[in-house]
């Protein structure tokens, strides 16, 4: 419970921000969603501190619009921001989106997955037919992230001890609206089952806390250190499907500006706290890090979240 309370209320203050983020010069970064909301903010955060960053996502005059309006309040960087082109909810859009930029690019210091769907209409589906909060929030991120690995895994092996990261968004949905008790449920296949639109969401943030936690098995072999993050709650288009009084009262009484969800994200990305055995670690609002609810952990533990992760790996193959 308090572990709750904590992410709602009396947050400590942000460890790092734009006022003190350590210069960027030469590391490029992925920022998934980084037009609007919490993404638009790191990117130029991020930017501002000298970085390449490559906005990824589905919409070209979002992104012009994002990225003009980045290089106009930061116009003394001399970092490097562009426009990278995927669709989350269609996969075979994710293998273009990689080669095109590893045609640019040689390395990638960090990938932020951050981009997410949130409370569609009942019913709708991705490109390939899955639920379009699981084929947005899980299948997309990961074949992006299985792409891009032997760039990160590279990166990483001419690059300081856990600088190279992989950062997956979940949420305090996490907490208190994933299915009880394991966060998700799954049938016999590892796929997430239909709890309704609401717990389906909260799913495919437990799903990318799994993702942290298995990936962050391999941090020996790859170099590369990965964290979940509840960026807190901030009033951004994410939203956009949301009615009525609920909307209103968490609007009004719950919602941060959308920067405090960079600083979270910033600390992810960057936090020297984050060492190499301290990979899959899970991240509290505006920047530390906090437990996972027990049977989460038991999730972990008893192979829930690798069988979930297997099943991904089934579903995306075919687009690898
Ligand atoms: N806001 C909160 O209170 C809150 C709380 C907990 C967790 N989070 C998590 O924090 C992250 C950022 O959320 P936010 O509040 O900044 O949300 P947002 O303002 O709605 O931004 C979400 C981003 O994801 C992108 N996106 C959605 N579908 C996509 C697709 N198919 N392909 C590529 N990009 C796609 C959106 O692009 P389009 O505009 O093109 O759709 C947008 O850029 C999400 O993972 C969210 O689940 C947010």
């Amino acid at each position: 419970m308090g572990n709750t309370f904590s992410q709602f209320f009396f947050i400590p203050t942000a460890p790092l921000t734009e006022k003190n983020c350590p210069d960027q010069t030469g590391r490029v970064f992925i920022v998934t969603g980084g037009y609007v909301g919490v993404g638009f903010e790191l990117s130029k955060i991020l930017y501002t501190h000298n970085a390449t960053v490559y906005i990824a996502g589905r919409s070209t005059s979002k992104a012009e619009k994002a990225i003009s309006g980045i290089k106009k309040a930061a116009s003394a960087s001399k970092g490097h921001v562009e426009f990278l082109h995927l669709d989350l909810s269609d996969l075979s859009t994710i293998k273009p989106a990689v080669e095109s930029f590893n045609a640019k690019q040689q390395r990638l210091d960090v990938l932020v997955n951050n981009a997410a769907v949130m409370y569609p209409p009942e019913g709708s589906t991705d490109a390939q037919g899955h639920d379009l909060q699981v084929g947005t929030n899980c299948l997309g991120p990961y074949l992006l992230y299985q792409l891009l690995l032997p760039t990160l895994t590279r990166t990483a092996s001419s690059s300081p001890t856990a600088s190279v990261r992989v950062a997956w968004a979940a949420s305090v949905g996490v907490h208190v609206a994933s299915p009880q008790p394991h966060g998700v449920v799954i049938d016999d296949d590892g796929k997430p089952t239909d709890q309704g639109v609401k717990p389906n969401y909260s799913q495919t943030k437990v799903g990318n806390v799994f993702f942290a936690r298995e990936f962050a098995k391999t941090t020996p072999q790859t170099g590369v250190v990965h964290a979940a993050f509840n960026p807190g709650n901030l009033r951004t288009e994410l939203q956009r499907h949301w009615t009525g009084i609920d909307h209103w009262v968490t609007d009004t009484f719950i919602l941060h500006p959308p920067i405090h969800g960079a600083y979270t994200e910033l600390w992810a990305a960057l936090a020297p706290e984050l060492t190499p055995d301290r990979s899959g670690a899970y991240v509290y609002p505006w920047g530390r890090l906090g437990d996972l609810p027990a049977g989460i952990e038991n999730a972990v533990k008893g192979g829930i979240a690798a069988k979930f992760v297997q099943w991904c790996g089934k579903q995306t193959e075919a687009f690898a």
